[in-house]
């Protein structure tokens, strides 16, 4: 057989033994953001105009990272929160959804969805392995409203099952653009229950200090906060939309950044009572130190007791859980051994990042600091080493350099083939 064919065979059979066998990381590919169905739709569909508050329905895949969190013992779907899929098994969600939950382990959580009552071939489904809401979320200021579930099993992306970015302090929010709600929740403040089909809405980010202002909401948004929606009201988030993404991207890049979690507001779609979020980009330490992404969580044992503020019966953490490892800054130490960070798991999908040895992506939860405080903007340090099917890193949308590093992947292990063939037959 000529070498040629020789070697397309070889990738053929690397590519069926390689693909079941890590199947959950090679269908998310370490990007995120991307909305591979949405690009069918056409340009115009980005600039639909619908009303979560008065109900258009969004497009099956129009926001792949969404997903509908249910309480098995509510009646109908189930329907309580929604979520954003920032990696294969986690899902960010707002901490106040859970001040009821009692068996947070039974409770689903649909990914892929698009009418909760009729579910598509595209649907899964996973239960919640952990809940970690943010050990400082305090319910009457709802400051710190954010969660992390971790699923049981990782999900398989597809077309209609992408994990959203989550930005770190180096993009500067307030220039994106393009922003989106959506969500399951209820199509105005009098209505009652969730809707049936996903609601999207096209909504504009306002300055906090405005959104703060005596005849606004006077004083009572935080600045881990992001205000979105219009001053004159009529398009917003609503009762069970709670939870899930607050989107914007830059006109001209072609992926979405996770920018808000939706926590609250005074009613729905009144004027100069807009949404309130939680702002991502602001809890982007906690999150990675959640996910056990960052190596000081690893390292430290756990004095303290886990970080959930809310579940009532929480699966036991183990001791070196990095999830629930006491809120412990990387030292110079552990980061000087930590490898250069790839490209690839940047959040800074524009650029390139410059690997910042200083800024390690580890703060403490309690600590975090105010994101125009940070003296300089962090360039996502995140592992190096690629991540195994249960455990991603927030993904970069950087589909073609993850293709080109599989593909020298490929070529090197038929390389290594090749040679032993050689050998042994030789
Ligand atoms: N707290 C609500 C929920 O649990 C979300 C309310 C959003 N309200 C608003 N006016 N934007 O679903």
């Amino acid at each position: 057989m000529p070498p040629a064919v020789m070697n397309l065979l070889y990738l053929f059979i690397l590519l069926a033994v390689y693909s079941p066998a890590h199947g959950t990381w090679d269908s998310c590919r370490g990007t995120c953001g991307l909305r591979p169905m949405a690009t069918d739709y056409g340009a115009d569909y980005d600039s639909a105009d619908s009303r979560i508050v008065t109900g258009t329905g969004a497009l099956p895949g129009a926001w792949p990272w969404i997903v509908s969190i249910q309480d098995p013992r509510k009646i109908g779907t189930g329907h309580t929160c929604g979520g954003s899929l920032i990696s294969p098994q986690w899902v960010l969600t707002a901490a106040h959804c859970f001040l009821q939950a009692r068996n947070v382990t039974k409770w689903r959580v649909l990914i892929g969805a698009t009418q909760l009552s009729h579910l598509g071939p595209e649907a899964q489904v996973r239960h919640v392995k952990r809940l970690l809401a943010h050990q400082e979320y305090t319910a009457a200021s709802q400051r710190n409203d954010i969660a992390l579930l971790e699923l049981d099993r990782p999900v398989q992306c597809s077309d209609y099952v992408q994990p959203a970015c989550v930005p770190n302090a180096s993009l500067t929010v307030s220039e994106l653009k393009a922003c989106y709600i959506a969500g399951w929740g209820s199509a105005g403040a009098k209505a009652h229950g969730p809707s049936d089909v996903l609601q999207e809405a096209k909504v504009h980010l306002l300055d906090v200090r405005l959104v703060n202002s005596s005849r606004w909401y006077a004083g009572s948004i935080h600045t881990h906060n992001l205000c979105a929606g219009y001053p004159r009201g009529g398009m917003d988030t609503c009762q069970g939309d709670s939870g899930g993404p607050l989107v914007c991207k830059d006109n001209s890049a072609s992926y979405f950044w996770l920018v808000g979690v939706t926590s609250w507001g005074k009613g729905c779609a009144r004027a100069k009572r807009l949404g309130v979020y939680t702002s991502t980009q602001h809890f982007y330490n906690w999150i990675v130190l959640q996910m056990g992404l960052c190596p000081a969580a690893t390292a430290t044992p756990a004095p303290e007791p886990p970080c959930t503020a809310t579940p009532s019966e929480q699966p036991e953490p183990t001791p070196t859980e990095p999830g629930c490892s006491t809120p412990t800054p990387c030292t110079e130490e552990t980061e000087t051994a930590t490898p250069a960070p790839e490209p690839t798991f940047s959040s800074t999908p524009s650029e390139q990042p410059e690997p910042t040895p200083t800024e390690s992506g580890c703060s403490t939860p309690t600590e975090t600091p105010e994101p125009e405080a940070e003296p300089e903007p962090a360039s996502t340090p995140l592992p190096s080493e690629q991540p195994g099917p249960t455990e991603s890193v927030l993904p970069a949308p950087r589909p073609y350099q993850v293709l080109v590093r599989f593909l020298a992947r490929v070529h090197q292990m038929l390389q290594d083939l090749m040679g032993k063939r050689t050998q042994a037959t030789g």
